[in-house]
């Protein structure tokens, strides 16, 4: 039976349910497939038919904490891969993935891999810096549409016929533009953590600190504080048990969002820090 390793990042859930949907759906076609996060040390790497790739959008392009782990991935014998970004959407206005699709192909295949296919799928936004999460009924809505769109995508890869997109659309320059210097602020000037600051709601629990996939927390006297590693994954500001962390952008009025199976245990397990 061929066998499939799909690798997946996640901050808030979108690209672990989708991981976990790709699963169940290859799987009723034949084949043996493993789901592991990037955050959990490495499956073997050398005995896979095909490998998949999950990661939410950030700025148009692919999340930070995704792109160090193509980058540092062991060379491939031109081994099969497909790429599935997911970006935001909410209940009215779509988002968009940009550049991210092409740019994951595009160093899976110098990192030697045969990208096969790639596409984005919308799930719900995270982004609460800037915009309100929809609500559960809406989010749910989302969901389900975002995994009748992957199991076609899949349907056209098993037989072939899903394209790799590694060729750039149309304003594709414009995005890899915008993406280069989000990137650059967030690793030179750290431009997100910095605003970051807990509210008299935060009551300690370490959540975030425990949670940070950058490792970029840390608990002084009781409270978070913010490092200069942060990768902007949203994952603390919307995992915060008590919605204490904030931006000054508005955010405490916010919706937060995590997709309804994350779970605080499964994330805590599968969390092995970047040294
Ligand atoms: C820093 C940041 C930037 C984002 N940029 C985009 C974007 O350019 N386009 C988009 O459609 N969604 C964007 N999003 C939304 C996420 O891609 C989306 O909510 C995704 O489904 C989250 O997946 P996850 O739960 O697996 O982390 C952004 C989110 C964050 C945190
Ligand atoms: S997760 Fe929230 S409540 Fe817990 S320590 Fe962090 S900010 Fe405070
Ligand atoms: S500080 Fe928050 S937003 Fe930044 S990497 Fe850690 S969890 Fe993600």
């Amino acid at each position: 039976m061929p066998k499939c390793l799909i690798r997946y990042f996640t901050a808030t859930g979108n690209s672990k349910k989708l991981a976990a949907t790709a699963a169940d759906f290859l799987q009723l076609e034949g084949l043996q497939v493993t789901v592991s996060s990037i955050e959990r040390r490495s499956p073997e790497y050398d005995s896979y038919e095909l490998y998949g790739f999950f990661f939410p959008v950030h700025a148009f392009g692919v999340a930070m904490t995704m792109e160090d782990f193509i980058r540092d991935l062991p060379p491939a014998a031109a081994d099969k891969a497909f790429v599935v970004s997911v970006h935001g959407d909410t209940s009215s206005v779509p988002g968009h993935p940009g550049d991210a699709v092409r740019q994951a192909a595009t160093m899976l295949a110098a990192g030697g891999y045969d990208v096969v296919a790639g596409t984005s799928v919308g799930m719900p936004v995270n982004f609460v810096a800037a915009m309100n999460a929809p609500s559960p009924e809406a989010a749910a809505d989302i969901a389900h549409r975002a995994q009748e769109q992957l199991r076609g995508f899949l349907k056209r890869l098993v037989r072939g016929e899903a394209a790799p997109q590694l060729v750039r659309q149309p304003l594709g320059f414009l995005f890899s533009v915008i993406h280069r210097f989000y990137r650059f602020g967030l690793r030179h000037f750290n431009l997100l953590s910095r605003f970051f600051y807990a509210d008299g709601r935060c009551d300690g629990c370490g959540i975030c600190e425990r949670l940070c996939p950058a490792g970029d927390i840390a608990m002084v006297k009781g409270e978070p504080q913010w490092g200069g590693k942060c990768h902007a994954c949203m994952r603390c500001i919307n995992i915060c048990p008590q919605s204490a962390i904030q931006l000054p952008t508005g955010t405490r009025h916010r919706r937060r969002y995590t997709e309804p199976h994350l779970s605080i245990d499964e994330l805590t397990e599968e969390i092995v820090r970047r040294p």
